[in-house]
């Protein structure tokens, strides 16, 4: 498990830009945090790093948006799901399994349901007492915990790892 800093959006698009390297169709990466917490900010940036060049809006209110990058790409916010018909019917294991990159918000609600491997991503508030000017400037800083969950990252952790700590430095 890794935990950084990241001071602003700007440093959420750089870890953002360099996890981006690491992964693949098939991949899904699971996004954890309070409302507000920079799930969706983190989650076009890596969209926009794999090769996305429409806009990416936050899918909390359509549960699941289809985009093309380097291969296909489901951005899925589950927050507004509370029954397991409705998590079956989006259909996730068959995307992985067709070569599917799937990045979901609050997926923390139904982990392993998806799959048995994943990168597990949390955004933390740092301090309480940032002003809502900052927050909204995007001058807030997280804390971002990043963990490897199952086998499906195995042969690319230390990679995964030394990259993300060769920008940041020493990991906390
Ligand atoms: N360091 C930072 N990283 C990311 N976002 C930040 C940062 N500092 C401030 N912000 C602000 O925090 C907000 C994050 O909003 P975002 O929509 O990404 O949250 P979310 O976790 O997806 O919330 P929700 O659960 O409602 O989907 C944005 O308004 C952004 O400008
Ligand atoms: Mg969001």
């Amino acid at each position: 498990m890794l935990r950084l800093v990241v001071n602003d959006v700007k440093q959420m698009q750089q870890l953002a830009q360099v996890i981006s390297k690491h992964l693949q169709g098939g991949d899904l990466v699971v996004l954890t945090g309070d409302l507000g917490a920079g799930k969706t900010v983190f989650a076009r940036s890596l969209l926009q790093a794999l090769g996305v060049d429409q806009t990416v809006t936050s899918p909390t209110f359509v549960i699941m948006k289809n985009y093309r990058g380097k291969f296909p790409i489901e951005h899925v916010d589950i927050y507004r799901i509370d029954s397991l018909e409705e998590l079956d019917v989006l259909g996730i294991p068959d995307l992985l399994e067709e070569g599917h990159f799937v990045v979901m918000e609050w997926g923390e609600k139904a982990l392993g349901m998806f799959s048995e491997s994943f990168l597990h991503i949390t955004f933390e508030r740092l301090e309480d007492d940032v002003s809502l000017e900052d927050e909204i400037a995007g001058q807030a800083p997280r804390f971002v915990s990043l963990d490897i969950v199952g086998s499906g990252f195995t042969g690319r952790r230390n990679q995964l790892e030394n990259d993300i700590t060769g920008h940041w430095g020493v990991a906390i």
